[in-house]
C-alpha cells in the first residue's frame, strides 16, 4: 500500500475509533495508538524519508492535515466526554434543598451552673472578683488557717476525705479566704471576692446529703467593715435569688472563722411568712452561714486586725437550688436524668 493510501486508511480508522470511544480512558487509548511514540500515524510519518523527494511536499502536507484532523477530533471528543462526565456527577450528587434538615440536639447549662452564673453576675456587679481555689487542699488552709487548730472539736463538724496527713479534699470553700488574703495588696484597695467551687464530705448520700457538692464563699475585707455591711449585702442577694419581697434575719450561731457568727434566714417565699410546709410553719428558711471575720484569720494572713475588718459568708449551691425550685432530693442534680434537667433548660 502506498504511503498515501496508508495515511487515508488511518484517517478513516481513527475517525471511526474516536466516534466509538465511550469514555476518557478509551479516548486516551485511541490517541496513543495513533499519535503516541509507537502510534501507527507516527510510524507512517517515519516512512516519509523513503519517498522520492518530489513526492514529499504533497504527501507531507497531506500527513500534516491528517494529524491535525485526528488531533482536533480527539480534543473535541475529549471535551464532549468531560462535559458528559461532569453532568453525570452533578446529577448523581443532586441535593434536594426542600428536604427537612436533621435536628441538632442542643446542650444547655446545668441548673447549678445557671444559679452559680447568676450569683457571679450579681456579685461582679457589686465590684467583687471571682477567685477559684484548689479542690485538693492543704490541711493547713482548710482548717488551721480557718482558726481550726488540730484537735479542735469543731473539726468533727466536717468529715473529711484525707489524701495524706497534710492534704485533703477541701470540706468547704472557706480556705480560699486565706489564700486570697495572703496575696491581696491592701494598699491598692479593699478585698471583695466570691469563690465558687466543689467541696467534699465523707457523708453517706441521701436526700439532703452528698459526698460532693458546691459552695460559694464570699469575703470582703477593708477598713470599717461591719455586720451592717454583711446584712445589706445578703439582703440584695436574697431578693435577687428568691424575689423582691423577701426579707432576711440573722440568728446567732458559731463558726470558728467568724466572730460573731450568724445563720441567715430568708422569709418564706411560698407563704410569705405565714407558715407553711416549706418553712416548717416558721415563716423563715435557713439559707447560709456568715459572720464577721475572726481577727485570728486576718492576722494569720498578715492583715492587721486593728486596722482592717471583714465579713464572710458561705452558701451551698444545691440548697439554694432546692429551695428556689422545690427540689426534694439533692441526688437529682447528679443523676443526669433528662426529665429532671430539661425542666431547667433555658433557650438563649
Ligand atoms: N464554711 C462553712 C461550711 O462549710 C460555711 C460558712 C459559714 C462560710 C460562715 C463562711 C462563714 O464564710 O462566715 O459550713
Amino acid at each position: 500500500m502506498s504511503l498515501e493510501d496508508t495515511l487515508r486508511t488511518l484517517r478513516e480508522e481513527a475517525s471511526r475509533e474516536i466516534t466509538a470511544a465511550a469514555n476518557l480512558e478509551e479516548i486516551e487509548k485511541v490517541r496513543l495508538s495513533y499519535l503516541g511514540k509507537k502510534g501507527s500515524l507516527t510510524k507512517a510519518l517515519k516512512g516519509m524519508k523513503d519517498l522520492p523527494p518530489e513526492e514529499r511536499p504533497v504527501i507531507g502536507s497531506l500527513a500534516n492535515e491528517i494529524r491535525d484532523e485526528i488531533t482536533g477530533k480527539l480534543e473535541d471528543a475529549r471535551a464532549q466526554l468531560e462535559l458528559q462526565k461532569m453532568n453525570e456527577q452533578l446529577e448523581s450528587e443532586v441535593i434536594d434543598v426542600t428536604l427537612p434538615g436533621r435536628k441538632v440536639r442542643k446542650g444547655a447549662s446545668h441548673v447549678l451552673t445557671q444559679i452559680r452564673e447568676e450569683l457571679e453576675d450579681l456579685f461582679i456587679g457589686m465590684g467583687y472578683q471571682v477567685i477559684e481555689g484548689p479542690e485538693m487542699e492543704e490541711d493547713n488552709y482548710n482548717f488551721e488557717r480557718m482558726n481550726l487548730p488540730k484537735n479542735h472539736p469543731a473539726r468533727d463538724m466536717q468529715d473529711t476525705f484525707y489524701i495524706t496527713e497534710d492534704t485533703l479534699l477541701r470540706t468547704h470553700t472557706s480556705p480560699v479566704q486565706a489564700r486570697t488574703m495572703d496575696v491581696h495588696d491592701f494598699s491598692k484597695g479593699p478585698l471583695k471576692m466570691i469563690s465558687p467551687g466543689k467541696v467534699y464530705r465523707r457523708d453517706d448520700d441521701d436526700a439532703t446529703h452528698s459526698h460532693q457538692f458546691q459552695q460559694i464563699e464570699g469575703l470582703v475585707v477593708d477598713k470599717n467593715i461591719t455586720m451592717a455591711d454583711l446584712k445589706g449585702t445578703l439582703q440584695i442577694f436574697a431578693k435577687k435569688m428568691f424575689g423582691e419581697d423577701r426579707e432576711i434575719r440573722l440568728r446567732p450561731s458559731f463558726f470558728p472563722f467568724t466572730e460573731p457568727s450568724v445563720e441567715v434566714d430568708v422569709s418564706c417565699f411560698k407563704c410569705g411568712g405565714q407558715g407553711c410546709n416549706v418553712c416548717k410553719q416558721t415563716g423563715w428558711i435557713e439559707i447560709l452561714g456568715a459572720g464577721v471575720v475572726h481577727p485570728n484569720v486576718l492576722e494569720m494572713s498578715g492583715v492587721d486586725s486593728d486596722v482592717y475588718s471583714g465579713f464572710a459568708f458561705g452558701l451551698g449551691l444545691e440548697r439554694i437550688a432546692m429551695l428556689k425550685y422545690g427540689v426534694d432530693d439533692i441526688r437529682h442534680f447528679y443523676q443526669n436524668d433528662q426529665r429532671f434537667l430539661e425542666q431547667f433548660k433555658v433557650r438563649r
